[in-house]
């Protein structure tokens, strides 16, 4: 059979983003793969309706973008017990719903890892009443819409990424380090402005994960990453909000794009399986926990940990994400 032509079809609206239809994620041919390639570095994310993949079927289209961070996980309030077999919805007050919660933050994937991530990719299989959407923000027309003091100002700037920072200052949530775990101890220095490896444009790289901003302080650091969110949250154009069907994928640019769950039903299953491709390491490689340049990442996440500690303790602080995420 010759190749159908993929047709991309961009948010209307929008300045980012695209549906792709007449299109079969689960027997691409190389030439419709490099149309959708192009179309994912142009629009930042794209949605493919209907597909139904089946967990290799997602490795499979994953491995097209490059190596796997993992590759067919549920993101879910249950867990798997086998192929479509899943457990009770998990308890509120579990650590696995606190770290769903604390995505319902902006963030990019992986900024807690040496390496962080190119891209990821989710696919609906159970959605709880029509709700539980995520959104996508476009960072790259926000940089480019900044004002070019503020640019100038950050440009060479850099904040610290950690996902303990993250869930202690979003949800207050301070899961106990562990070696192998996304609370592994270590902080990774990332530049605030993002060079894109494949189109070379640049993009605000901030997020729930990024904190103390070298030369700044820690006052300083936190009002200008959020100053930077709010901006790029500022103009609704940046911004897409994707209600779910079942047999959905979607895929993203983590290296161009924040994202976030919204809220939903806690007590209605939810899954999205989950694929995410490692970043090229020239790229998205921080350094490593053995590296000297580690020492600096642990101190500084230390410090702030121990800082958010003492503020919840005396109520001076309440946690990014509101007091609701305390309940339960
Ligand atoms: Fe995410």
């Amino acid at each position: 059979m010759g190749d159908m032509p993929v047709e991309i079809q961009p948010i209307e609206g929008k300045v980012f983003g695209a549906r792709v239809l007449d299109v079969e994620l689960a027997t691409l041919s190389d030439t419709a793969f490099e149309a959708i390639h192009t179309a994912f570095l142009e629009h930042g994310f794209l949605v493919f309706p209907d597909q139904f993949l089946t967990d290799a079927q997602n490795i499979a289209f994953g491995e097209r973008f490059g190596e796997l961070e993992f590759g067919a996980l549920p993101l879910a309030n249950r867990k798997k017990l086998g192929p479509d077999s899943y457990g009770d919805v998990v308890r509120f007050d579990s650590q696995l719903m606190r770290t769903n919660l604390g995505n319902e933050a902006w963030h990019t994937d992986s900024t807690y890892w040496p390496v962080s991530s190119k891209c990821a990719m989710l696919s609906a299989v159970y959605l709880p009443n029509g709700d539980g959407a995520t959104e996508l923000a476009d960072t790259r027309h926000a940089y480019e819409s900044l004002d070019p003091a503020m640019r100038a100002r950050i440009d060479t700037l850099s904040a610290y990424h950690s996902t303990q920072f993250s869930q202690a200052a979003d949800v207050a949530n301070f899961p106990e380090p562990r070696e192998g775990t996304i609370y592994h101890g270590e902080a990774y220095l990332r530049p605030l402005v993002k060079v894109h490896p494949e189109t070379g444009g640049r993009s605000l790289f901030i997020g729930r994960h990024a904190f103390a901003i070298p030369g700044l302080t820690r006052e300083e650091s936190e009002a200008l990453l959020s100053e930077l969110l709010a901006f790029v949250l500022s103009d609704e154009t940046r911004v897409y909000r994707h209600e779910w069907s079942v047999g959905e994928t979607m895929i993203w640019d983590n290296r161009a794009l924040l994202h976030r769950a919204c809220p939903y039903d806690y007590s209605q299953p939810r899954v999205l399986t989950g694929t995410r491709i490692r970043g090229d390491v020239p790229s998205e490689l921080a350094y490593y926990p053995q590296d000297p340049a580690a020492e600096a990442g642990r101190q500084a996440l230390a410090r702030e940990l121990e800082l958010l500690r003492a503020e919840y303790a005396a109520g001076t602080r309440a946690p990014r994400l509101g007091e609701r995420v305390l309940a339960g």
